[in-house]
């Protein structure tokens, strides 16, 4: 595909003094990345009192990504959420992140993504099996326990009884909720003041923490698993030196965080849209009743599930997740013409390149269509990037499509759910992209409950 190139650089209008556009970006963040392309293939906006390039063109994002020497993690935001997470696998700057990632890679290896699949399959039975014709329930808060006992038990090789697990559950939405506040609106001592909400997240951080170390702790006591944490426990650097229990926690709460709020969102997303759009939801019911027969999936089906696959990629093409990350440059360089010197902070945003309207044409149109025989390869590279790229793509890719294609499938293959006459969605912008509480009621799938 060819799109007529944008101007180079460019600046955004509407900066505040001091707040730069903090307030744009927290107020209607996705309206005004939206109408950032028009004023360049890199457009300086300002982060509070810092100045930062939107990358707006795809083949810029494309190398931006895969030199990630250059264009390191780090970026005023994403200091303070370092900060808050510490060295993490998303945190760490470039050196540091090639060991951890060698460490971590074999936890995300195929094979053990079979072996979470069977823990998927459990859980997806477990969320369906109170299910009743008529049942109406909130669609978002039952993916999101799904996700979560998924992550929790995959992740943290962790019962999902265990008291430690519960823990973790009930606290990483407000740690992650709290997080994402004080990166995008800086508020600094303010968030020091004993408010219920600065408490509220201050005990949520104390919990968490303590549940892990619990498992942690417990890890170390009966060591030589192969799961995730026993790999933590046993990584060492180039320098021979191990992680400390500290770094093993972070590690653990940024995985666990990462892996299911995300999943959780777009599945609402695709259970909404697919609500809407009753020609789509009928060639996934077509589908899912030739492959699965009314079971739960596995992931030995996702060869039969193509239609189910390309929904889940046009879900996270129109409703990334993960809507914006930030980069710094390590060195001087030039991106899309423009020079810029070290210490330079990027911004790129999936849910801006994928409503790109040259590089997918109707952008807001829902068209699954656009992922069959190859129809995503004509996108140019560096347009579609809900994972991001390089080598810093996203460790939980496969993960997280295997388990949004069996939860997708296995719930097609039985019921549909449909919201309330007239009910409308709205987006919620947070960390993660969401569609916020969605009231759905759910019918058995049959011939008489399907016509
Ligand atoms: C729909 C689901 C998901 C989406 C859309 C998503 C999106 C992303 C994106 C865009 C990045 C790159 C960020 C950047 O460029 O700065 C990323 C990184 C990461 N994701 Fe995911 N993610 C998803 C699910 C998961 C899951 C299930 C896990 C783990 C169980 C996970 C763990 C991580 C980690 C650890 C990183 C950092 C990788 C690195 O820097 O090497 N994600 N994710």
């Amino acid at each position: 595909m060819t799109t007529t190139p944008l101007p180079r650089a460019g600046s955004a209008p509407g900066a505040w003094p001091l707040l730069g556009h903090a307030w744009q970006l927290h107020s209607r963040p996705l309206e005004f990345l939206n109408s950032l392309p028009a004023h360049g293939a890199l457009v300086r906006i300002g982060m509070g009192p810092y100045p930062a390039y939107v990358v707006c063109d795809p083949d810029a994002a494309h190398r931006m990504l895969t030199d990630s020497r250059t264009f390191d993690k780090g970026g005023p935001f994403f200091d303070k959420a370092r900060v808050l997470f510490g060295s993490s696998l998303p945190m760490a700057g470039w050196r540091e992140h090639r060991w951890q990632r060698r460490q971590m890679q074999p936890a995300f290896q195929p094979e053990r993504i079979d072996a979470y699949a069977t823990v998927m399959a459990e859980e997806i039975d477990r969320m369906t099996a109170p299910w009743r014709p008529g049942l109406r329930f909130d669609l978002t808060a039952a993916l999101t326990t799904l996700t979560l006992r998924i992550v929790t038990r995959s992740v943290l090789a962790a019962e999902a009884e265990d008291e430690a697990v519960a823990a973790v559950q009930h606290s990483l939405h407000t740690v992650i909720d709290g997080v994402y506040q004080r990166v995008m609106l800086p508020l600094g001592p303010l968030y020091r003041l004993p408010t219920p909400g600065n408490r509220r997240y201050r005990r949520a951080c104390t919990r968490l923490h303590r549940a892990i170390d619990g498992i942690i702790a417990e890890r170390r006591a009966s060591p030589g698993g192969d799961d995730l944490v026993s790999m933590l426990l046993e990584a060492h650097d180039d320098t021979g030196a191990p992680m400390s229990d500290k770094d093993v926690r972070d590690q653990l709460v940024v995985m666990s965080g990462a892996g299911f709020e995300t999943t959780a969102n777009s599945l609402a997303f695709a259970f909404w849209l697919l609500s809407q759009h009753p020609e789509i939801e009928k060639r996934v019911h077509e589908e899912v009743d030739g492959t699965l027969a009314g079971r739960t999936a596995t992931a030995a089906d996702m060869d039969g599930l193509p239609y189910t696959r390309s929904v889940v990629h046009e879900v996270l093409r129109m409703y990334p997740p993960g809507w914006f990350f930030t980069r710094v440059t390590t060195a001087d360089t030039t991106l899309a013409g423009q020079q810029l010197p070290k210490g330079t902070a990027l911004l790129y945003s999936a849910y801006l390149l994928h409503h790109r309207s040259e590089l997918f044409p109707d952008p807001e149109r829902f068209a699954p269509e656009r992922w069959l025989q190859g129809g995503g390869d004509a996108a140019p590279r560096g347009a579609h990037v809900p994972f991001g790229g390089g080598n810093r793509k996203c460790i939980g890719d496969q993960y997280a499509l295997v388990e949004m294609t069996m939860a997708l499938a296995s719930v097609c293959a039985r019921w549909s759910v449909h919201p309330d006459p007239g009910a409308k969605m709205r987006v919620r912008v947070r960390g993660t992209l969401g569609p916020g509480p969605l009231l759905m009621t759910c019918r058995p799938r049959g011939a008489a409950a399907d016509g």
